[in-house]
């Protein structure tokens, strides 16, 4: 099974697909992206990713398509083209939309015409042994102050502080880094959003924190409210993670993944926890009855 990318809707293997070395995604990370993946074969949740991607065009002052197009529709269309072309039972989905490129420098006015690029690469099934066990996470100082800044919210291709918190992850055995700010409060993983469950109350760090906002972390409160343990969003200290009964962290390749312990710390009894099993339970019904019924 190969890997299937379409460039401004021409789609070849991976082997063949190029971009020009002067792409500003390549030369500054001057990109947005949304990564989707399907149930029963089709994209799940993708309205909520587009909207996104385009929120994030803003963010950027980035357009999706060059003048007069909108942008969306040949994304859609490219997305579709591609996921039948690489004719997967399920499919990872990368959507990337670069400024473009042109003469070399800064100036994002130096390139006007966005590079459109699909990614379309089997779906490669999670350990079940994660969601039996759950996995460990080591927390990373980053200094980062709140939301204020000019790239809070947005999914952007520059990703250099998550790849570096990750690395010191792995270096440390853990599966995921979780990101705190310059006063020690719970972000976000490095590709996830973080639940604790603690004294009965189901926490999860606010929007203004500057983290993304998941679309799994977004179902995730739906389906919470509708279990009977509505979400509270509020920071976070990293110290209140010591007396958590139960942590997961959520985003659309994971679905919802426990946590079994923080640094050296177990989380509860070191098992997956009641309110974790129901949302991932829940989590999975949902998506796979909205498949069946599209
Ligand atoms: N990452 N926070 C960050 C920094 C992320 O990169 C992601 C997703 C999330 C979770 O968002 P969602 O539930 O919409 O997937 C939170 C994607 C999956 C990735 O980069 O692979």
């Amino acid at each position: 099974m190969t890997t299937k990318v379409s460039i401004d809707g021409l789609i070849q293997d991976e082997a063949a697909a190029k971009i020009p070395v002067t792409d500003r995604g390549f030369l500054y990370g001057d990109s947005v992206y949304e990564v989707v993946r399907t149930y029963g074969g089709k994209p799940f949740a993708l309205g909520a990713h587009l909207e996104r991607l385009k929120h994030s065009a803003d963010r950027l002052a980035m357009r999706l398509a060059a003048p007069p197009a909108d942008g969306l529709e040949p994304i859609i269309r490219d997305i579709h083209a591609t996921l039948a072309a690489a004719g997967h039972a399920e499919s990872y989905v990368r959507v990337i939309i670069t400024r473009g490129s042109g003469p070399m420098g800064l100036d994002p006015g130096l390139a006007d015409h966005p590079r459109r690029v699909v990614i379309v690469a089997p779906l490669q099934p999670l350990p079940g042994s994660w969601y039996e066990e759950g996995v460990p996470i080591h927390l990373v100082a980053t200094g980062r102050v709140g939301g204020h800044t000019l790239l809070a919210g947005a999914k952007s291709g520059n990703y250099l502080v998550n790849v570096l918190a990750l690395g010191a992850a792995r270096e440390q055995g853990a599966h995921e880094a979780i990101l705190l700010d310059h006063e020690d409060r719970v972000t976000e993983g490095a590709s996830s959003n973080l639940f604790v469950v603690a004294d009965g109350q189901l926490l999860t760090p606010p929007l203004s924190a500057g983290i993304l906002e998941g679309i799994t972390r977004h179902k995730v409160c739906g389906l919470a409210a509708r279990a009977g343990f509505p979400v509270t969003e509020r920071a976070i200290h990293r110290t209140e993670l010591r007396g958590a009964d139960e942590i997961f962290l959520t985003s659309t390749l994971r679905e919802i993944l426990p946590v079994q312990r923080v640094d050296d710390q177990s989380v509860g009894d070191g098992r997956p926890g009641p309110i974790t099993r129901r949302l991932l339970a829940d989590y999975r019904a949902a998506a796979t009855a909205r498949s069946e019924q599209e």
